[in-house]
């Protein structure tokens, strides 16, 4: 692992290259007397890591601090002010969230028109229409926010899992922003951003927690033990259940424009839910593991076998025509629910024999701003007298909030890298992380059914910060 770490040129990578002895010398930050912060000795305890930077990127002698846990001190994190950049799918978001959470300003601009066009993401497109909008979106978070970039404390990007493509435009704003600015930079995973925001609004949720992150590309249940620290418990063996929102929208011929999962939530609130039996997936393999590639078929022949006509678009559908969509956006959003309520049953078990202590079920990603989606999932919890917490709709969806909050929890233990050059070279190769997982797999709950795509995959981000915890 040591060694596959020394080749990567990533945070990670370069933590504890350099001995504990070497000399600490924190650099320069604005806006945040962060010197001040590392004067104070109660902040400082003794066996942080240091962590080393090539001297091209900074001044030979420039080490920086990490730690364990995270610093509490209200001044500090009252001057902490975070410009978190997303851009690894479909959304191009910005925003700007003080280290006590308050959030100063959010900006996102949806390329909801294109998925409309296209039926779904397509990278070049998406690339294209990165390009043509981050720097307004991040000049209208600054605006909103009324700050400039001198009044930033660091600059917080996704860096994977999502389209590389797409992944380069963020990070490339987000140097440029850093290397002009003299400001560091941190690098996110997206879904453990999509997990950490719940803890932006409920101030409750500690460590460790279960986590159902659902979106258009992913479907994970993790046990977060800590910041950085994750066993996954299950993930698809093919399609996430955004992914089946999305193309039963489509096939349904409804308004993609907020994209498809809103549109199928709120049609399936006229249809019958009970009157398409679609099955429920997966139900011999008593594991936490997903898949919603066979429910989409089933869907497909549903519609096929009622005659519905895609192209007509659901204005112009007749009544019988109309009630009959709806019976199946219904009777789809069911099923597909089903499925989540009994892996996340399962999944509460598991995870209240590793961790006793849980005290919450976290849903976060883009689906889970589906409110039946919420309701369910909350009687689920009941029964073992956990607490749900949902973020609310515009936190579940991508957005630079969660980026910059993420940010903030890393910034805070000292994970973090030193501003970049103010120019990168053309040849510059970016550290992005198109396949990343989260955390291991549960060994107990490896599935039989699991699809073995491992190809360049990277080494999970769990694995990494423990890799550089142990070599304190
Ligand atoms: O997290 P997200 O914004 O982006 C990804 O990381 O994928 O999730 C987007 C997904 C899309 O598939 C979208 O259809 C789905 O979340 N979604 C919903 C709802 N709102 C967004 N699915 C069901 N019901 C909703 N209300
Ligand atoms: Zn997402």
């Amino acid at each position: 692992m040591v060694s596959s770490l020394l080749a990567l040129p990533s945070t990670f990578s370069r933590l504890n290259l350099v001995q504990k002895s070497s000399i600490f010398i924190p650099f320069t930050f604005k806006a945040l007397s962060l010197l001040e912060f590392h004067k104070q000795p109660r902040l400082r305890p003794f066996n942080y890591p240091l962590l080393h930077f090539p001297s091209s990127l900074n001044s030979p002698e420039a080490h920086f601090s990490t730690s364990r846990r995270p610093v509490s001190s209200k001044s500090f994190d009252d001057d902490l002010v975070v410009l978190g950049i997303e851009t690894s799918c479909d959304d191009t978001a910005a925003a700007i969230v003080r280290g006590n959470g308050e959030i100063l300003s959010q900006v996102v601009s949806s390329q909801a028109d294109l998925l409309a066009r296209y039926g779904g993401v397509a990278p070049k497109m998406a690339e294209e229409a990165h390009s043509q909008v981050i720097d307004q979106v991040v000049q209208d978070a600054l605006d909103k926010a009324s700050l400039t970039e001198r009044e930033l404390s660091a600059v917080a990007v996704t860096i994977g899992p999502g389209l590389s493509l797409c992944l380069r435009v963020g990070v490339q704003k987000a140097r440029r922003v850093a290397g002009s600015f003299n400001l560091p930079i941190i690098s996110v995973h997206h879904m453990e951003a999509h997990a950490l925001v719940a803890r932006l609004i409920e101030k409750e949720l500690q460590f460790p927690f279960l986590a159902l992150l659902i979106s258009g590309g992913h479907n994970l249940l993790v046990l977060a033990h800590d910041l950085g620290h994750y066993t996954q418990l299950g993930t698809t063996i093919d399609d996430a259940i955004g992914e089946a929102f999305d193309k039963t929208a489509k096939w349904l011929g409804l308004d993609m424009r907020k994209s498809g999962g809103p549109a199928v939530e709120q049609l399936a609130q006229e249809g019958d839910a009970e009157s398409v039996r679609f099955s429920i997936p997966m139900k011999q393999h008593k594991d936490c593991n997903f898949s919603y590639a066979g429910l989409k078929t089933q869907v497909k022949l549903a519609i096929a076998s009622r005659n519905i006509d895609a192209k007509v678009p659901l204005s112009c559908a007749s009544s019988l025509d109309r009630s009959s969509r709806a019976d199946i956006a219904a009777s789809f959003q069911r099923v597909a629910v089903l499925h989540l309520e009994e892996r996340c049953e399962r999944a509460v078990e598991w995870a209240l024999k590793i961790e006793p202590s849980i005290k919450h079920l976290v849903v976060s990603g883009g689906v889970a701003s589906n409110q039946y989606v919420r309701a369910r999932l909350d009687q689920v919890v009941q029964k073992y007298s956990l607490q749900l917490v949902c973020p609310p709709p515009n936190l579940c969806t991508d957005n630079g909030v969660m980026i910059a909050w993420t940010g903030i929890e890393n910034f805070r233990v000292g994970r973090y890298d030193p501003p970049p050059p103010a120019n990168d070279p053309d040849d510059f190769m970016y550290d992005l992380r198109p396949r990343w997982p989260l955390g291991e797999e549960y060994a107990e709950g490896r599935s039989e059914a699991r699809s073995l795509r491992r190809a360049r995959v990277h080494p999970s981000l769990t694995s990494l910060v423990q890799a550089s915890l142990q070599q304190q």
